[in-house]
């Protein structure tokens, strides 16, 4: 059986998973920042990375593996491959027209000119996947069901958030990466009838992430949060999420704290929650 281990963050609310496989390989998924390295390296210790996923281009998942790539282009793993869909900088760049351009270019900036520096570094491990991909990596199947969409903009790096679905031996787990309610809906709608898994990663962290369907289309029963206590505690409507800034972005809306996201679960019959602000989570699939 493959055991996944969600690790404890070293740096605030990243997303960073290691699973071992049934052959003593690694799949990375993200990896968080780069203060979150040496515990990365320590639950991948000298294990082949057959796949190294970004999920997406933000710094709470993918700082670290840019850094490392840059310090010595990843010479502390042995990768295989390295699996990811990201926006491209140089069209985005031009583009005008969405709401709150602003905020779109600062997401734009946040990791991408970093990214496509390093990319040099690993071009002939880089696999470009897609929606309606499927990968083999010793026991495990895994289905790619969300890839980036041009044309979600409001909140464009989550939007592009790959998701996708491995499957053990014993049982399957979703990964939503940071998806919010938007493009949350266009994966009901394209890849619904292909939710359907024992374990979910809660969507961004647990807040403002996709919708209560999103969640009952799933009916996972175990529930993954990559959250510290403070934001697993959070408020349905948290000080911060003030009118002004829903409506600064008018795409901006259905977004909640965590408490909300926690009721919704807890409706759909979700019994049992890992959280990485406890401490490093392991589970067997
Ligand atoms: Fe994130």
């Amino acid at each position: 059986m493959a055991k996944v281990y969600m690790l404890t963050e070293t740096s605030p609310f990243m997303m960073s998973f290691v699973i071992v496989t049934d052959k003593d390989n690694c799949i990375v998924i993200d990896g968080g920042r780069r203060e979150d390295m040496p515990l990365l390296k320590k639950y991948v210790g000298k294990r082949k990375i057959k796949a190294w996923f970004l999920t997406h281009a933000h710094n709470d998942h993918i700082d670290g593996f840019v850094y490392e790539m840059g310090k010595d282009g990843g010479a502390d793993f042995d990768i295989e491959n390295v699996y990811y869909n990201f926006v491209d900088y140089d069209a985005l760049k031009k583009k005008t027209g969405m709401p709150d351009r602003e905020y779109f270019l600062a997401e734009l900036e946040e990791m991408m000119p970093a990214f496509n520096a390093v990319k040099d570094k690993f071009k002939d491990k880089a696999r470009i996947i897609s929606q309606g991909d499927t990968l083999y990596i010793d026991e495990l199947k895994i289905n790619v069901l969300f890839s980036l969409h041009d044309g979600l903009y409001s909140n464009l790096m989550n939007d592009s958030s790959l998701v996708f679905k491995v499957t053990g031996k014993k049982k399957s787990v979703l990964f939503l990466g940071d998806l919010g309610p938007e493009d949350g809906d266009v994966l009901l709608r394209e890849s619904g009838d292909k939710l359907k898994a024992d374990v979910v990663q809660m969507a961004h962290h647990g807040h403002m992430d996709v919708s209560m369907d999103v969640y009952a289309a799933i009916g996972a029963k175990e529930c993954l949060w990559c959250a510290p206590i403070w934001l697993y505690e959070e408020k349905a409507v948290p000080d911060w999420m003030t009118e002004e800034w829903i409506n600064k972005d008018k795409k901006r809306m259905r977004m909640y704290g965590t408490a909300v996201t926690r009721r919704r679960m807890e409706i759909l019959g979700a019994t049992k929650h890992y959280v990485t602000g406890y401490g490093t989570q392991e589970l067997e699939i």
